[in-house]
């Protein structure tokens, strides 16, 4: 079966990163029978420059006509805040991407990478942030004025209903004992709302144990206890910041994969990082965000679970012999960019072949 990627390099480490990616993509092309045919579809603060817009219409129709988008990272130091970075947020909301999410592994060969103590770490930590990625604070309702500013957090019954459902049908076909839902419902109207909502829907869930927890006190125990969760579904905001502390926790921010999805719909799936233009056009930069956001295409977008598995081991076979600098082990040779990328590829085939 053919597929077809619509591609955004972006901007800083984007291109370096996507690159790699695209030679995973490639190498399912040629050891099964699913085929990808790439589109470019350019866009962030690189774009901007040449055209005066982050994402030219033809980007967006490109990424309109495909059945999935890759993309990179935006932003550059060089332009005003938020000129290449607000693609990002257009392009979910212009494709109504309502769920991000978000999951952090641990790999047992990085527990060595993992700030927290041994026994904080306990049973390891794999767990899926299923982030709320079109209303609350991030919907660009606000005004800023010359002694003021404001913005406003909105959340529609609509939107609660579709990000909570997603995540109790989410947490069932991965087989999670319990949901977690954080919020700040001891002072947001927004938050109690939300909760009401998580409590309704829940009852169609007897067999899912339902658990609130405040963004403040989940924040403490993620780190104080992150084998605790599985499945954690929060609004916009909150959801922004945990999967950022989430991803610290895996080894490096580089490791993090994300879908920015609608369940049917052409969805986008991107490393967590930003640009990094601080070390762009290094080769230093970790592709495994990246690929491990093409395991979570082929699962999501593509029901691809098996191959999406075997990038999965793929990843963690590479990583026991060799790894970019921000993960780098004193016994292991350490890698650029594309040595990690073709270190993934090499296994990846190999399990492909087979
Ligand atoms: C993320 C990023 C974005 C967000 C920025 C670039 C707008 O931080 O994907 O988490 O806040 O959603
Ligand atoms: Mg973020």
């Amino acid at each position: 079966m053919k597929k077809i990627i619509a591609v955004s390099k972006g901007d800083g480490i984007g291109p370096e990163i996507v690159t790699e990616g695209v030679k995973v993509l490639d190498t399912i092309s040629k050891y099964t029978d699913f085929e990808f045919e790439l589109k470019d579809a350019p866009a962030g603060g690189e774009v901007w420059k040449k055209h005066g817009e982050n994402l030219p219409d033809k980007s967006f129709q490109t990424i309109k006509n495909a059945d999935a988008l890759l993309f990179g990272a935006v932003g550059l130091p060089d332009l005003p805040p938020g000129t290449g970075e607000s693609a990002v947020l257009k392009i979910r909301q212009g494709l109504d991407l309502y769920v991000n999410l978000r999951p952090i592994k641990l790999y047992n060969v990085l527990r060595d990478k993992c700030p927290l103590k041994e026994e904080y770490i306990g049973k390891g930590i794999d767990i899926t942030f299923i982030r709320e990625n079109t209303e609350g604070l991030y919907k660009n309702i606000g005004k800023l004025e010359k002694d003021s500013a404001e913005n406003l957090m909105v959340y529609t019954r609509k939107g609660c209903e579709r990000i909570i459902n997603y995540a109790y049908k989410f947490a069932k076909r991965m087989g999670h004992r319990k949901l977690t839902s954080v919020d700040k419902a001891n002072l947001l109207y927004a938050s109690k709302f939300w909760r009401t909502i998580f409590h309704e829907i829940g009852e169609k869930y007897p067999e899912i144990e339902k658990e609130d927890i405040y963004i403040d006190a989940f924040c403490q125990w993620l780190i104080r206890a992150p084998y605790k969760f599985q499945t954690v579904v929060t609004d916009n905001m909150f959801g922004d910041i945990i999967s950022d502390e989430g991803a610290f926790l895996i080894g490096s921010l580089g490791m993090a994969p994300s879908g920015n999805i609608h369940p049917g719909k052409v969805s986008m799936y991107e490393p967590i990082h930003g640009s990094a233009p601080d070390i762009a056009g290094k080769g230093i930069a970790n592709p495994i965000g990246t690929i491990l956001s093409i395991k979570l295409m082929l699962q999501e977008s593509f029901n691809l679970v098996e191959i999406g598995n075997e990038i999965d081991l793929a990843v963690e076979d590479a990583l026991k012999e060799g790894r970019t600098v921000d993960i780098k082990h004193k016994d292991l040779k350490v890698l650029t960019t594309s040595e990690m990328g073709n270190l993934i590829v090499d296994k990846l085939k190999n399990k492909l072949k087979n």
